[in-house]
């Protein structure tokens, strides 16, 4: 079909590769953060910090990353639209699972290792608001497109504000997940020299933000050979 005047005339496709890319580089980043230059992971040990280091790992990786390639199915999954969603609610469901069991371990941490109140930060506010409208729209969109599904005319016009509410608490997310990096930043002074774990930490905050510019690229963009 030839371009029209208002299409983008690009597919999601260049858009969706750099997001996998990036996914790829973020979550390296992320592991070598945690495991090298940080204590590594566990659900219990005396080590608290062990427990907190769950809680970026499954933010960044479970809630963000792979919320990112859930919102990202319909441009890269081939085969039937049936697939394609099906692979999108399994990946928004397992980015839920993460986020919620990635709260539960901060909650956890904190209450054990018992040195900051809980819900005074900003990040802690954010991080509340996001979780509680990922949960929200996960089962809203749930009952509408799956089960029990609502009718033809009444899932069209919600469409346009599932995509935006989707969009809206994935960047959200990224925003909180920011603040998080910020915070946990100035708990470690990384800010005030050059540093390898320092350098790590801000590209990892770098590389997050480019994945949400271009996870919302290939949402908006079409398949390839539909503009
Ligand atoms: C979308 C991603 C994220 C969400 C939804 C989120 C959510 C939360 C929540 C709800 C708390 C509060 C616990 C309490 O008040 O007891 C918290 C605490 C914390 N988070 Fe995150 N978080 C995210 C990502 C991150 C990342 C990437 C980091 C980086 C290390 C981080 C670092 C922290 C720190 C240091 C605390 C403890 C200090 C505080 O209470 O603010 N978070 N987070």
């Amino acid at each position: 079909m030839a371009p029209s005047g208002r299409s983008y005339q690009i597919s999601a496709t260049p858009a969706a590769i750099l997001a996998h890319l990036i996914a790829i580089a973020v979550t390296t980043l992320v592991l070598v953060w945690l495991l090298h230059f940080q204590d590594g992971f566990a659900f219990k040990s005396l080590n608290k910090l062990k427990i907190f280091n769950l809680h970026p790992f499954l933010m960044i990786v479970g809630l963000i990353i792979m919320g990112g390639e859930a919102m990202m199915a319909y441009k890269t999954v081939p085969g039937t639209r049936r697939a394609q969603k099906g692979v999108h609610v399994i990946l928004h469901q397992l980015a839920l699972l993460a986020g919620v069991l990635g709260t539960y371990v901060i909650f956890k941490f904190k209450h054990e290792d018992g040195t900051t109140k809980d819900f005074v930060t900003l990040h802690t506010w954010l991080g509340i608001i996001t979780i509680s409208a990922y949960g929200l729209q996960f089962l809203l969109s749930f009952f509408t497109f799956l089960f029990p599904e609502a009718a033809a005319p009444r899932k069209a016009t919600i469409l346009p504000w599932h995509v935006f509410f989707g969009m809206a608490i994935f960047l959200l997310a990224i925003g909180t997940a920011e603040t998080g990096l910020v915070q946990k930043s100035i708990a470690l002074k990384l800010n005030l020299k050059i540093s390898q774990e320092g350098l790590i930490v801000n590209f990892i905050g770098l590389l997050i933000s480019l994945f949400g510019v271009s996870v919302g690229l290939s949402v908006i963009l079409p398949r390839r050979g539909y503009y």
